[in-house]
């Protein structure tokens, strides 16, 4: 068969409903499945078929959707009042569409272009003029069922209206449709409200298309395309399946995972085959992860590059941060953003970072604060060290300290300062001056020891 030409074709997503049974202002389809909202999912997905004219209708939220779909090139249709499906798709300014037409249920997250793409051919194979994409599934719940009438498609039955005879269908309808425009514009007109709702459903149109023998048929899709989100423990569901396909194409790659159960990695997390990965801990963003390394338990990295060889002890927080090869980081480190740690560098327990660049080999092992500082090459930061780089006129200031430096315990550094290559402070020293290289500074008082003075 001739590959299917996706630039002829009009996909139309509908995501203008306020998704009522959420119990949540914000609108359904930006509810996030690890980490990526609903409509990101399937617009992702939807682009790379090769469709360019994309129209996402939109209603409830409106405002708060658009950036979403300005961001994948898709047109913003408008749906005034959510008066059901059918009335969504009319929204979609058919008269300017293409040939043909996919309409997807915008709240779907695992709709997979793959398999979409599989759905069009069978269509096209089937000569069919309106195909409903179904899905047999345990539990139908609350979704549309298919009706058959002498082995042919005949209706969909919305669950609501449903006999009790109808629910025990495990036929159900997935809310997606491959048609073309002229049915729809011959169609859409003749479908009337429904009585219960004061709805127009889409799905109505059915058996409109079937009583004038156009030829319709049935294409059964996967249950996970299938699974739409219409309420919080559906969307518990979606994002626990979602972490669970993420572990399994990790380990297929030759990450360890030691409990899967309690692994969060978000869809756009890397991973590098030998990587150790212990229970608790959460990848989120645009994280990559390195080779070899061993992620303790709850460390928590957000959007974020590690190196191959790093070791995350338990407890770090890391954030919109760089970690070189062989760093050490923890247990209880946290890095916060523009936090740049060298090869081999060791951030221990306790520390904090921010705005910081350490070099190869800089040891901070304990209970500082790094903030706005770059340090050179093998530079000892001593235990309790504090940049103080925020001023009394609430600016930031920046310290500099140079390779080799051995910046002595509870050293306070008033920025802006500068320690020089292979200076030393002593410990407890506040230093507001800069220190030339080789050069010991002692900013404390002196030691004063007063003789016999417990006996007094
Ligand atoms: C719908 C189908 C049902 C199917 C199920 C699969 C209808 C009438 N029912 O039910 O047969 O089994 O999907 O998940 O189509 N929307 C709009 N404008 C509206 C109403 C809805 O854009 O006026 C959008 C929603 O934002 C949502 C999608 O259409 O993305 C489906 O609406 P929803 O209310 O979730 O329909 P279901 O009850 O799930
Ligand atoms: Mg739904």
């Amino acid at each position: 068969m001739s590959k299917v030409d996706y630039s002829k074709v009009t996909v139309i997503i509908l995501a203008a409903g306020k998704g009522t049974r959420m119990k949540s202002n914000l609108p359904k389809v930006l509810h996030p499945v690890a980490g990526l909202p609903i409509l990101y999912r399937t617009l992702n997905q939807v682009k790379s078929l090769g469709v360019t004219d994309i129209r996402v209708v939109l209603g409830y939220g409106q405002k708060l959707v658009e950036p979403l779909v300005n961001n994948f090139r898709a047109k913003v249709c408008i749906q005034k009042e959510q008066k059901g499906t059918a009335d969504a798709v009319k929204s979609a300014n058919l008269s300017t569409a293409q040939k043909t037409v996919i309409i997807l249920n915008g709240d779907h997250p695992f709709i997979k272009a793959q398999e979409l793409s599989a759905l069009m051919k069978k269509h096209i194979q089937e000569e069919s003029e309106f195909s409903v994409i179904t899905s047999i599934v345990d539990q139908p719940g609350d979704r549309g069922r298919m009706i058959y009438f002498e082995n042919k498609p005949k209706a969909i039955v919305e669950a609501k209206d449903a006999s009790a005879e109808t629910l025990k269908i495990k036929e159900v309808n997935t809310g997606m449709y491959i048609t073309q425009l002229a049915i729809l514009e011959k169609f859409l007109p003749k479908l009337s409200l429904h009585a219960g709702s004061k709805e127009w459903y889409f799905t109505e149109i059915l058996s409109l298309v079937v009583e004038a023998n156009h030829k319709v048929a049935f294409l059964k899709s996967s249950e996970d395309l299938a699974f739409g989100v219409n309420s919080q423990k559906d969307l518990a569901i979606a994002t626990g399946r979602a972490f669970e396909n993420k572990n399994k194409a990790l380990m297929d790659k030759g990450v360890v995972i030691l409990n899967p159960a309690t692994t969060f990695i978000e869809e756009l997390v890397e991973v590098g085959a030998g990587t150790v990965i212990y229970p608790g801990v959460h990848l989120k963003g645009k994280t990559a992860i390195g080779c070899f390394c061993v992620l303790e338990p709850n460390a928590f990295i957000h959007s974020s590059g590690i190196e191959n060889s790093v070791q995350i002890k338990m407890g770090s927080y890391i954030e919109r941060s760089l970690v070189k090869e062989k760093a050490i980081i923890g247990p209880y480190a946290h890095l916060r953003p523009e936090s740049h740690i060298g090869k081999g560098a060791k951030v221990g327990n306790f520390v904090e970072t921010k705005k910081a660049v350490l070099g190869e080999g800089v040891k901070a092992s304990h209970l500082s604060y790094l903030g706005d500082v770059s340090i050179g090459a093998n530079t000892n930061i001593g235990c309790g060290v504090v940049t103080c780089n925020y001023t009394l006129k609430k600016t930031k200031e920046k310290t500099t300290i140079g390779s080799n430096v051995f910046v002595g315990s509870n050293t306070q550094l008033i920025a802006p300062v500068n320690l020089e290559d292979d200076s030393c402070t002593a410990a407890g020293s506040v230093i507001n001056k800069d220190v030339p290289k080789n050069a010991l500074a002692v900013a404390r008082a002196k030691q004063i020891n007063k003789e016999n003075f417990k006996k007094k």
